[in-house]
């Protein structure tokens, strides 16, 4: 709630009537922010189950401090939720384009969408509109709305494109949309400026400026090179794994050179989600139509995959044999936070060992509905209630997520319930040290090993 409560002061001068559409993690966040602030929303999706269950303030998707302010906007009347585009776009001065860009099988970002909503704003254009980029879009999207938008058009009426990509993080969404880093602002027009200062105005924080192409290429580049942070330091994992070195102390270190920062250097099992993933891969693709071969981002893109192989490598060194062997899992979703299964490491490392044979109990505090449709529910795969009853009889406890509440379990009671004392932990979650006392062998990632009953 504190994310809630301390943005109500933050109300606009200007109302505007601002249309969302798309009620994704980005979307449903942007709406409801912005009606926090006082903006006229109208948010739009052409999904009739997700916008009837939104009339109901039953959410897509866990997010934390969404429901409420969502339930505020509904009650005051100014967030409204519509399956109708056309009407939305006529009502509202700003439109928001927040729909999915989806990866395609050669790594490109499918825009289908988001030139479908071009072309019913141009339908629709019954006055001055600005048509704003939400969505992580490729460089030159900008110009393709435009001239969409030109095509389809029957009136005079203007229109501007801007672009204003959205930094926020799942689980930290409300935060990060009203304590932003920065507001990136892509515009051809003074008019357009100024009317996207004036929405955010009542955010303490620094504009950036730039033409559209610009503020598109930004966002690409800051989510390619946070990857790239993550990547590295898991390289350097790799290199602290065969070196007998703590990644972890290597990481706080180079953190404290103000020139490097702290920020995305926690080595783990690799980077997911639905942004690093298809946003690297999009970059990639993008460079190279544009005559650049981003062999670093390869490179970026290759690491992170061989994580995954490397955490099961870590449990067959211990384990030998994976088939018939009981292995606990706690933490599914691709970050703490979020029931988000999209990417998440733990879908490679799941179906690898069930490739092995091994048999599974998982427990994931928020994601075991999504992570039930993708990973099936077959008999070598248990969905429990919670992680004690995850290690019950298991011959190894893998941590795949770090959620908040697996750092208060009862190790004692684990080590009593498990059939051999094994653990491996693949976010550095524990004090190896601390466990090894406790009777167990701990594994973590490009750490030194705690094995208590090391074989000679
Ligand atoms: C990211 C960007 O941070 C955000 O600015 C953008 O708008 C959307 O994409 P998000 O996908 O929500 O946000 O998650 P983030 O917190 O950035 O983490 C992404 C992945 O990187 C997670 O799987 C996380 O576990 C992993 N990660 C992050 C690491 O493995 N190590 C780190 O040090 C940081």
């Amino acid at each position: 709630m504190a994310a809630v409560e301390r943005s109500t002061n933050k109300k606009v001068k200007n109302k505007y009537k601002i249309c969302v559409i798309g009620a994704g993690h980005v979307g449903l966040v942007a709406a409801a922010c912005f009606a926090e602030m006082g903006h006229e929303v109208i948010c739009v999706d052409n999904d009739k189950k997700r916008v009837d269950s939104l009339k109901k303030n039953i959410l897509p998707f866990y997010e934390p401090d969404l429901e409420p302010l969502v339930e505020k906007g509904r009650k005051q009347g100014n967030l409204i939720f519509s399956l109708s585009l056309a009407e939305a776009v006529r009502k509202s001065e700003v439109i928001f384009i927040a729909v999915g860009t989806p990866p395609q099988a050669d790594g490109s970002a499918d825009l289908t969408s988001i030139g479908e909503v071009a072309r019913v704003v141009a339908q629709n254009l019954n006055s001055y509109k600005l048509i704003v980029e939400k969505s992580t879009v490729p460089v030159q999207t900008g110009r393709n709305i435009k001239q969409t938008v030109i095509h389809y058009k029957k009136n005079s009426y203007s229109f501007d494109v801007a672009s204003n990509p959205e930094f926020l993080r799942e689980g930290k969404a409300i935060h990060d949309f009203f304590y932003p880093d920065r507001i990136i602002i892509g515009v051809e027009s003074e008019k357009a400026e100024k009317i996207l200062k004036d929405i955010y105005s009542p955010l303490s924080t620094k504009f950036i400026v730039t033409d559209v192409n610009t503020a598109e290429i930004i966002k690409h580049a800051s989510n390619s090179f946070l990857a790239t942070k993550i990547s590295f330091i898991n390289a350097i994992s790799r290199i602290c794994d065969l070196a007998g070195a703590d990644v972890d102390k290597v990481a706080a270190a180079m953190g404290m050179d103000k020139r490097i920062g702290k920020d995305f250097l926690q080595a783990g099992i690799g980077y997911g989600g639905f942004c690093f993933p298809k946003d690297v891969e999009a970059f990639i693709y993008i460079a190279k139509k544009l005559g650049y071969d981003f062999d670093l981002l390869k490179e970026v893109k290759n690491i992170n995959q061989t994580q995954r192989v490397n955490f099961v490598e870590k449990i067959k060194e211990q384990l030998w044999l994976l088939k018939d062997k009981n292995i606990a899992i706690c933490g599914l979703s691709f970050k703490p936070d979020t029931d988000d299964m999209r990417f998440a490491p733990s879908i490679d490392i799941v179906n690898s060992l069930l490739k092995e044979g091994a048999a599974l109990k998982v427990y994931d505090p928020q994601a075991k509905e999504e992570a039930r449709k993708i990973l099936g529910d077959t008999n070598r795969i248990k969905f429990v209630k919670s992680p004690y009853e995850a290690v019950r009889g298991c011959d190894c406890l893998c941590f795949l997520t770090e959620w908040e509440e697996f750092k208060e379990l009862d190790f004692t009671k684990i080590k009593r319930l498990m059939s051999y004392p094994l653990i491996i932990d693949g976010r550095n979650m524990f004090d190896g040290t601390g466990l090894c006392k406790l009777g167990f062998d701990y594994i973590g990632i490009g750490k030194p090993k705690k094995i208590k009953a090391k074989v000679a």
